[in-house]
């Protein structure tokens, strides 16, 4: 069988990544060391083993209280270049990373060493991994619009080092439209514009997300199963759902991966893409999401065709660039 050697070895772009989520325990421990920060774990293993989550909340607490070893630029760069290393290795050629500043900025992280670490690891990527890669900031739903403003004013002064916004965190509760005027501001300068939606909460999240906030793509989205005419609606606009089926499986979305309901968004003719979300976390990068899912649900090489192309067609590649993937 030789579709596993396919799902691994075809280039593919990854859109959904948290790069907080790429924090591995064994660097969490470094990091903490380095920066004589206590943790509440006395081992990698002990930290690992608290891994075990019931729903997306009690995944966030533990993910945010990973972050809290981040301080210098350097913890920021080190932290994105071990995730292009891996990204790399599953054949990713271009990525577009999420990054929380609120998780920082709120630890007293100037907004400034986050983004230049990440943006230099961001240039160096390209340079020596072959990795095209891109940032998109993300406002903290559970917090209020006034303060996603706040961090907004904080990041222009490093607009050109990001190429859009997308809104995460809790998702039940903190509907999109929460967050109108400030996407509609950052739709006025010119960003990119994404949202998590129908992860845990209902179709109508994704509705507000596409018709009040305007965005581009979905993140999750899966929740849209249950509502017809927004299946057609996404089908008909070709807006990408950014899928993450072991975040998915994880996080208690479906009970187990046989039973996720990727293949059947596929086969609507949804603009489906395959991606990580929180891989130190969630047991796996991209080729694992990849080649678990297919074994799960059964999907073929032209299913595995259509998520690498709609992975590059749905990214914010320019389109003279694209060309050279497609
Ligand atoms: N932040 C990091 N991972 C997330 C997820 N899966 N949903 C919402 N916010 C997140
Ligand atoms: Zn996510």
């Amino acid at each position: 069988d030789r579709l596993p050697d396919l799902l691994r070895l075809m280039p593919k772009a990854e859109l959904h990544i948290h790069i907080e989520g790429s924090l591995e325990p064994e660097l969490i421990f470094a990091l903490a060391q380095r920066n004589g920060i206590v943790l509440p774990y006395a081992s990698v293993d002990e930290l690992r083993s608290a891994y075990a989550f019931t729903n997306l909340q009690s995944f966030l607490d533990i993910y945010y209280a990973g972050a809290s070893v981040l301080i210098q630029e350097q913890d920021f760069y080190d932290m994105a270049h071990a995730y292009f290393v891996k990204a790399a290795a599953d054949n990713v050629v271009h990525a577009e990373l999420f990054f929380d500043p609120q998780t920082h900025t709120a630890r007293g992280v100037a907004i400034e060493t986050v983004i230049k670490g990440l943006h230099r690891a961001c240039v160096d990527a390209q340079a020596e991994l072959g990795v095209s890669a891109s940032l998109i900031l993300c406002f903290l739903r559970h917090l209020s619009e006034e303060k996603a403003f706040e961090t907004l004013e904080q990041a222009l002064p490093y607009r050109d080092k990001f190429i859009g916004v997308g809104l995460d965190s809790g998702e039940v509760g903190n509907p999109p439209e929460k967050f109108a005027r400030v996407f509609a501001r950052c739709r006025e300068l010119g960003l990119h514009l994404v949202a998590h939606a129908g992860e845990e909460g209902p179709p109508a999240y994704i509705w507000t997300a596409l018709d009040v906030l305007k965005v581009e793509r979905i993140d999750h989205g899966v929740q849209a199963i249950k509502d017809p005419a927004l299946m057609q609606r996404l089908a008909q606009d070709r807006i990408a759902l950014t899928v993450c089926p072991l975040s998915n499986l994880k996080l208690c979305v479906f009970p187990d991966l046989a039973q996720h309901n990727l293949r059947q968004l596929l086969d609507a003719g949804l603009a489906i893409t395959i991606n990580s979300d929180d891989p130190a976390y969630f047991g796996g990068y991209m080729n694992d999401n990849f080649t678990q899912t297919f074994a799960a649900v059964g999907m073929d090489a032209e299913h595995a065709y259509t998520l690498a192309r709609n992975s590059f067609e749905a990214s914010f590649i320019d389109k003279a660039t694209l060309g050279h993937y497609i």
